[in-house]
Formats: structure tokens, C-alpha cells, sequence
């Protein structure tokens, strides 16, 4: 069990409370895009991966794209969000700190606004 804070119970009202305006997602987006320096069909890991407020832009990206959560609430926002013609994202319920991939299984991991909910966050970024 673990005692990161999950977010099962936001999962509802998640999106009206943490939605950026479209020009500046797409900022963000490529300012991520950037530092991540992938090419399409790379792998990329997004560890609490949420309802997808970043991974679903970021997918149309190209990279093969893989999130974990705790929260099913969340990934199940994320599926219903998904548009059938947009970039799948391959997503697993799991805890950060024990993450069931082998080592090396990703090109990059990108982690935003969870760190300070994963008491144990040393153990995740090993
Ligand atoms: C503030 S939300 C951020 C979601 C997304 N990264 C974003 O920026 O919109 C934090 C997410 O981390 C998840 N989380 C917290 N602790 C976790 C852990 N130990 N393992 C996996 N997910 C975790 C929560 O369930 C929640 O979906």
C-alpha cells in the first residue's frame, strides 16, 4: 500500500482546477518537447501521469508514450478524454517508487506536480 497521496478523489474536478489557456500549453508543450530531445517513436514515461493534461498533447508528438498513476479515477479520465484519432497512450496502474519496467525501458520520463505527494520520492527518481 502506498502512502503517496493519490488523487482518485480529484479525479472529477482535476481539469477545471489545473487548466492552463491553450497558448500556454502549447508552450509548455514544446518547451517540454525540447528538453526531452526524442525523436518520434521514442519511448517516454510519464510518471503520475494524471488525466493526461500534459501526455495527451505530448503524444501527438509522436513518442510512444507510456503514464502510471496511482489513481484509476485519473487514468480513467484520461482514456475518455482521448480522441480515437489521436496518439495512444499506454497507461498502467502502479506506484512510482516500485514502477514495474525494466531499467533503461524509456528514452525520457517526465514528472510534473508529484514529487511532493510521494513521501518515499528519493526511492522514485532511483
Ligand atoms: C497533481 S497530479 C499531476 C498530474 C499530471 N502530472 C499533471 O501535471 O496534470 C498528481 C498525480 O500523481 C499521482 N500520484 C501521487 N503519488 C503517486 C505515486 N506514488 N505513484 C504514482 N502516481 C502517484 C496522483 O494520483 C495524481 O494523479
Amino acid at each position: 500500500m502506498s502512502n503517496s497521496i493519490a488523487f482518485d478523489q480529484a479525479a472529477d474536478y482535476y481539469d477545471q482546477t489545473r487548466a492552463v489557456p491553450p497558448e500556454v500549453e502549447a508552450q509548455g508543450v514544446a518547451a517540454i518537447a525540447e528538453a526531452l530531445g526524442l525523436d518520434e517513436g521514442m519511448r517516454v514515461l510519464e510518471a503520475g501521469v494524471g488525466t493526461g493534461r500534459w501526455a495527451i498533447p505530448l503524444a501527438g508528438h509522436g513518442y510512444r508514450y507510456h503514464g502510471v498513476d496511482l489513481a484509476m479515477p485519473m487514468l480513467r479520465k484520461l482514456v475518455g478524454k482521448q480522441q480515437p484519432d489521436e496518439h495512444p497512450i499506454i497507461l498502467t496502474q502502479g506506484d512510482i517508487t516500485s514502477l514495474p519496467y525494466r531499467d533503461g525501458s524509456f528514452a525520457g520520463v517526465l514528472v510534473v506536480h508529484v514529487f511532493h505527494l510521494v513521501p518515499n520520492y528519493r526511492q522514485a527518481i532511483a
